[in-house]
């Protein structure tokens, strides 16, 4: 599958996620079967570019092609700058966000909010694609379903942005109003497919290998978009890969390969974060790997206490060393929650 004239390894996705899909993440996530990631979004606000936060998102050292960064905000001309700056720091493609519903950005009629406002996102996506197109960088756009159940007009849009030079459209299937409430429904991300001539991605509520290829024969969608199922169980990917492949499902890991994972990915996030920063930040990344697991919540709270990065790191080491005793497999959700509950 191409994005433009990119080619990408498989059609499976990261989904961007604000303050989880920063370079170490989306580099785990590639390396355990992902085909593609899409950075955290960054603000074309150009007072906030210089910001600790903003060039963090935009740190892409040492990641594998291609680099894709998300931009958000409402001016046309801010967004089609917004899109130069990144490409001049290494971006490949560029998507501009019309599907995050988050107060901080709705309220100044970004995100979401705009595909409320049919004109102004046209107008900023003909802005970025025109900034982007003498680069030679793709333009793709991400979106929801609509604003509300009455107003669902993902396929005008998306029909739209295809006309203004758009190179591929993902659409998660809920509206805006819906926040991460409900259950994301897939007839108006088929709908788009139908329309369309780019590719069009499905994302919203991927959780199994079972889901993903449930949704691709619902939907038709050239590709997949996973965010929350990858949290803290980054190879979704490679088991969702094996089962559209082969049919069957890919045994759990091994319980060593998921420390070593983590471990991984501490070592790559503090060096981003620093001691500080990256201690705290890291907690979460530990807590969604530990959750599901005997033992897991004892252990999050305990982690959550620790004051260093050496602590945190030694703290993963032996709990997943204990857990390997038992279980040298991974244990699935299941055991774990009938364990918790022994
Ligand atoms: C913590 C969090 C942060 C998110 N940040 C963004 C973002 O920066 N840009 C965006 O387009 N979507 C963002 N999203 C939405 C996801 O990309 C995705 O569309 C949504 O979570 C549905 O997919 P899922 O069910 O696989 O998680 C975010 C979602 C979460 C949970």
């Amino acid at each position: 599958m191409n994005i433009g004239p990119i080619e990408l390894p498989n059609r499976l996705f990261v989904a961007p996620m604000a303050g989880v899909t920063d370079r170490p993440f989306r580099m785990l996530c590639k390396r355990l079967g992902a085909g593609y990631a899409v950075s955290e979004m960054v603000t074309s606000q150009r007072a906030l570019w210089a910001s600790l936060k903003t060039s963090r998102r935009a740190d892409h050292d040492g990641e594998s092609a291609p680099i894709a960064v998300q931009i958000a905000g409402v001016d046309p001309t801010e967004m089609a700058d917004a899109a130069r700056y990144n490409i001049d720091r290494g971006a490949q493609v560029i998507d501009i966000n019309m599907g995050c519903p988050a107060k901080k950005v709705c309220n100044v009629w970004a995100g979401s909010a705009l595909m409320s406002n049919e004109t102004l996102a046209l107008r900023i996506v003909q802005a970025v694609v025109q900034a982007c197109a003498p680069l030679g960088v793709p333009v793709t756009l991400k979106m929801r379903t609509g604003r509300c159940d009455g107003e669902r007009n993902a396929v005008a849009l998306a029909r739209a942005a295809e006309g203004a030079g758009v190179a591929m459209v993902t659409v998660h299937g809920r509206t805006r109003e819906q926040g991460y409430s409900g259950l994301a429904e897939y007839d108006t991300i088929a709908a788009v497919k139908a329309a369309l001539r780019i590719p069009v991605v499905a994302n919203g509520d991927i959780d199994s290998p079972a889901k993903a290829r449930a949704v691709l024969q619902h939907t038709n969608a050239d590709a997949l978009m996973i965010g929350r199922a990858a949290q803290g169980r980054p190879w979704i990917f490679r088991e969702i890969a094996h089962h559209l492949e082969s049919g069957e499902l890919l045994a759990p890991p091994a319980t060593h390969d998921v420390k070593h994972w983590l471990t991984e990915h501490l070592h790559d996030h503090y060096g981003l974060y620093g001691e500080l920063t990256g201690m705290r930040t890291a907690r979460k990344h530990i807590g969604w790997a530990v959750r599901a697991l005997p033992g897991g919540e004892a252990f999050r709270s305990v982690m959550n206490t620790l004051q260093s990065c050496d602590a945190q790191l030694r703290a993963v080491a032996t709990f997943f060393e204990d857990l390997a005793v038992k279980y040298p497999d991974l244990p699935a959700a299941n055991d774990a929650h009938l364990s918790r509950q022994a």
